[in-house]
This record gives C-alpha cells, structure tokens and sequence, in this order.
C-alpha cells in the first residue's frame, strides 16, 4: 500500500448531530481527551468563559458570544486520523449546519437519555438520511433520570423510522449508572472515579459469566443486566452491517458524556465499523478517494464580518488524493486555474497553516470571491463537477427593504451576490418581482449575517421585518403554473433566484390544504441542485 493509500485508509470524517444541550460538545470534548488531543477536558469549549477557543475570526462570533463557524476539528485516535464536522446549534443553526453533513461519511446522533429524539435531531437526521450515510446513536446523559432503554429503542424507531441494534446496554441509570454491557463480547465494562470527567474512567472490565460482577455491580444490577441480555437477544432485530451501512439500521450506545462512562467503548466501536473516506458521486460516476489525483468540492463559505479583512474562508471536503500547499488546480465551474493559497486546519485548539492534507480531510482556504457552495476543484487533468449540493428548506422569513431607496442597485446586487454565495435564500413573489424582496434562512443568524455583510462590503444598511410564515416548499413539477394553484390565502407564491417556483405557508396546515386541494400536486422540502 502506497504512502497515499495510508494516509486516505485511516481517515474518519464525520459530523455530530444533536438538538442543543443533548451533549455535543461535551462529547467532542471527551473525544478529544481519549484521543490525547487535550490533556484535560474543559479546555476546549468551556461553554461560556472560553468559547471562542476553537475560532474567532468572525466579528459577529465576538458580538453575540457564539460560535457561527462549523469548526473542523482533527485529532489522531489509535491510528486513525479523526475528523469531526462540528454542526452549530442553538441560535447558530443555518444552512450551513446542514451541508456540513453533505462532507460527512458517516454521523453520531447525540440523544438526551430523558428526552429521547428532539425536534432539531430530527431535522439534522433527515438531511443524513438524503446521502444514506450510517448514523450511530449516541444515549447520552445515563447518569441521569433515564427512560428505559427498551422505551428509548423502540421511540428511536417510532420516530425516525429506522431500525436499532443496542452493541451495548447500560446498566442501571442516574446516580446508579454503573456500567455498560457490550454484547459481541458479552463483556462487563463497569466504571469507577473518571474524576468527574476530567480524564479518562477507570473501569472493570469481565465476562457476564464471571460471578464477581455480582458484588461490583450489586445482586440486584446484576440479576437485571442477565434478564436484560437474554430478552435483548430474543426480541432485537439481527446486526446487519448492510443496513448499518446505509443508514438503515443504527448501532445504538449507552453512556455519559460529561462522567465520561460509556465514551472509550462507543469510539472504539465507532470506529471500526464505520469506512475510511467513501467514494463521491459525479458528472463523470463515482470518484475514487483513493485516486492519486486531487479533487474537492466547496461546502461553506465562511465571510470576515471584519471590514479590514474583506476575505473569505472557502471550507473544502478532499475526496480524492493529496493536497499541497500552493497548488494549481482547476475550478470546474468557472473552467479556470486557481492556487489554493494560505490553506488551513482544524486542529483541536487552533487553527493553523498546513502544509499537506487527503481525501477525507476538510480544509479552509482563502477565497477572494471566486468561490460558490457547491464548486468542484480538482487536478488540472481531470474534468468532472461533483453532484451539487441541494438547497434546503428555510424556516423562518424577512422582508427586506433598503434604508437609502439612492443605493437600490448596491442593494440588489449584494443580496444577489450573498445569496448566490449561499448565505441566504432569495424569494420574490410572483407577480411582484424583485419589488418585493422576501429572504428565507434556515435559521434567524443567517439574518444577521445579511445585514452585516451588506453593511460592511456593500455600504447598504437594510430593514428586516420578520414574517410569520415557517415553510417553504418547492413544486415539484415546474411546468405548472403557480397562479393556477387553489392554496390558502395567506400562502405566498414564490420564485428563488435560480427561476424555481416555490409556495411558502404559514403552517404545515397550508401544505395539507395545498396538496389536497390541487390533485397532482406535489411538493419537496429540499431544492435540487439544478
Ligand atoms: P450541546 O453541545 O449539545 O448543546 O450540549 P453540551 O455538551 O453543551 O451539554 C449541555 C449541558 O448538558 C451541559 O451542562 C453539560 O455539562 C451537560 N451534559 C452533557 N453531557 C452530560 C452527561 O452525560 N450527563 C449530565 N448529567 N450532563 C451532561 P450546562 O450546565 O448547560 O453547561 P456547563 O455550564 O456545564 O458547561
């Protein structure tokens, strides 16, 4: 096996999904401190004190105290070679959460072990579902108040609509989480100190036969944990790593991010049944990680509120071959030959210049304005675009007007030129035309982000007037005519920039209304990319 064929073998790219306060970035972080990237947990994103720890470039990162930037983090584990695509939460959710899971090969669903599946999960989990990437379930927070975990499996299920296999089981929960039992080994793990989570468990490992468990756990945990593997056994569904493979079943652990319990045991199995960078779609069929040739596609665009800086980041996922600093390569797109200058990493504290990079990693590089989501860059003696990124449904809505009706043409064009770039989503209603400017986002930050960037690169401040309206929808068949449509009265019929007819609703019940009153009518939540 060539050097190169190494390096790409033992990568690992994944994306955490969560809603917030599952325990994301706690579980990050104890990633982190298995993999000895940190000494000691705490020091990567102290919620509040320290978070900008991992990025801080962004002016609106430092005014609002959050995290905008989907930071990449990579960490060596063993002898693999991690790295983790960070999706922004709470406030900071955008469309950029969901592409980020367009370079992902695979995703760990963070669920609260007391709430069960949460609305933004579900929302993350979809856009998984679109790619048939494996998704692994992480149950986090057993130290806690707990559902049964027999409850919590079949909920899963109910919910998402997929099938679960438990590769471990906790063994009790709260106070008495006292350990998992992983069933291809039919092994005991049982945890001890882990002080408070600041370094690794220690932990008792044996066989479910070995009767000493009995006084380590307690009679009770342990006559309990017997019945729990046997009913397991007879009523689970059957390990299928096809289905695992795409999507269709997930492997489901136990533990407890912040005690650390249950977090050595789910990333090692993590990481032996899930691949080495996966194969890409293209213009031209699958491209091969393994080809020695470079190639990667645009995924974010990340823009420096600073006005003393007017660059940008353009975040890559490399799907074929090696990078190196200051290399010539072709931007299918535009059919032109660019150099990938000051290109940068993620690592787990900092942010800094790499020299060399492979299939598999995600890597920043300086964008003077030439990049679009979506963009395809490649060795100069290839010649293929990968499959487009699609564009997602927003859920909230503005007006937008300019304060000085003098800086129309600024306006139009910076709006043009962000939404183009995929910051945010243009809609004007049909009939109405550019007269009426509505912007969706996928989530409220993308407003702001607007605004600053057309304050700061286009000198044009705006009026945002929130509407009422949460979904999106584009029809699916664009021969029909929208004026047609028999649809509630507060749905607005729209156009996006790239000429597709859309309904946006107020509700989910106007969707309902819209699809049983026009027959034939049908819908789609994501945007195809042409
Ligand atoms: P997020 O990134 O998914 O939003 O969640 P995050 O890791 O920030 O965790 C949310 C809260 O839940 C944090 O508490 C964190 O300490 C706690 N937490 C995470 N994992 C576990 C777990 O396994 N068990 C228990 N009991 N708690 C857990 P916080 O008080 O909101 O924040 P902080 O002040 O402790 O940082």
């Amino acid at each position: 096996m060539s050097d190169l064929q190494k390096e790409i073998k033992r990568r690992r790219t994944f994306a955490i999904i969560s809603h917030p306060d599952a325990g994301k970035t706690t579980l990050t972080e104890k990633l982190l401190l298995y993999g000895g990237a940190i000494l000691q947990a705490g020091s990567v994103k102290g919620k509040k004190a320290n978070k900008h720890a991992v990025s801080d470039w962004m002016e609106i990162e430092k005014q609002r105290g959050i995290s905008v930037t989907s930071s990449v983090l990579q960490f060596e584990y063993n002898d693999f070679c991690i790295n983790i695509l960070d999706t922004p939460g709470h406030q900071d959710f955008s469309e950029d959460t969901y592409r980020t899971l367009m370079a992902a090969d695979s995703a760990v669903m963070v669920i609260d072990a007391s709430k069960g599946v949460e609305a933004q999960t579900k929302k993350l989990f979809k856009v998984c579902l679109l790619r048939h990437i494996p998704i692994f379930t992480f149950i986090n927070k057993m130290d806690r108040a707990a559902m049964d975990p027999f409850k919590l499996l079949e909920h899963i299920e109910s919910e998402l609509g997929m099938e679960t296999y438990a590769m471990n089981w906790p063994i009790g929960s709260g106070k008495e989480f006292k350990g998992v039992y992983e069933r291809d080994h039919k092994r005991i793990i049982a945890f001890h100190g882990g002080d408070h989570g600041m370094k690794a468990a220690e932990v008792t490992e044996g066989s479910l036969e070995d009767e000493t468990f009995r006084s380590v756990l307690g009679d009770h945990f342990f006559e309990k944990l017997k019945e729990d593997s046997e009913l397991l056994d007879i009523a689970s569904t059957q390990f299928d790593k096809d289905k695992i493979n795409h999507g269709q079943m997930t492997p489901v652990f136990f533990g407890s991010a912040l005690t650390n319990f249950g977090v050595e045991p789910f990333l090692s199995h993590f990481l032996d049944m899930t691949t080495s960078p996966l194969p890409r779609e293209s213009s031209i069929g699958e491209i091969d990680p393994f080809d020695e040739r470079f190639s990667a596609f645009v995924f974010k665009i990340q823009a420096n509120m600073n006005k003393a800086h007017r660059d940008r980041i353009a975040f890559m996922r490399i799907c074929s071959g090696r990078f190196e600093k200051g290399m010539e390569v072709t931007l299918m797109q535009q059919n032109k030959k660019v150099k990938l200058s000051q290109p940068q990493q993620f690592m787990a504290q900092d942010r800094e210049i790499i020299d060399e990079a492979y299939a598999g990693d995600v890597i920043g590089v300086f964008d003077p304005g030439i990049f679009s989501i979506g963009d395809t860059l490649c060795d100069p003696s290839m010649k293929f675009e990968f499959k487009k990124i699609p564009t997602f449904a927003p859920e909230h809505f503005a007006r937008v007007t300019q304060r000085d009706t003098m800086k129309r043409k600024q306006f139009i064009k910076g709006i043009t030129q962000i939404a183009q770039e995929g910051a945010i989503q243009v809609f004007q209603e049909i009939n109405i035309g550019m007269e009426e400017i509505i912007v969706g986002g996928v989530g409220v930050l993308q407003f702001d982000v607007l605004e600053q960037r057309l304050k700061s690169e286009y000198n044009v401040d705006i009026k945002l007037e929130i509407l009422p309206y949460q979904c999106v929808r584009w029809i699916d068949d664009q021969s029909i005519d929208p004026n047609t449509l028999n649809l509630t009265s507060e749905s607005k019929r729209v156009r996006d920039l790239k000429g597709r007819n859309l309904i946006i609703f107020m509700n989910n019940w106007g969707i309902k209304w819209a699809t049983e009153q026009n027959k034939g009518l049908t819908l789609s939540e994501v945007g195809n990319a042409e």
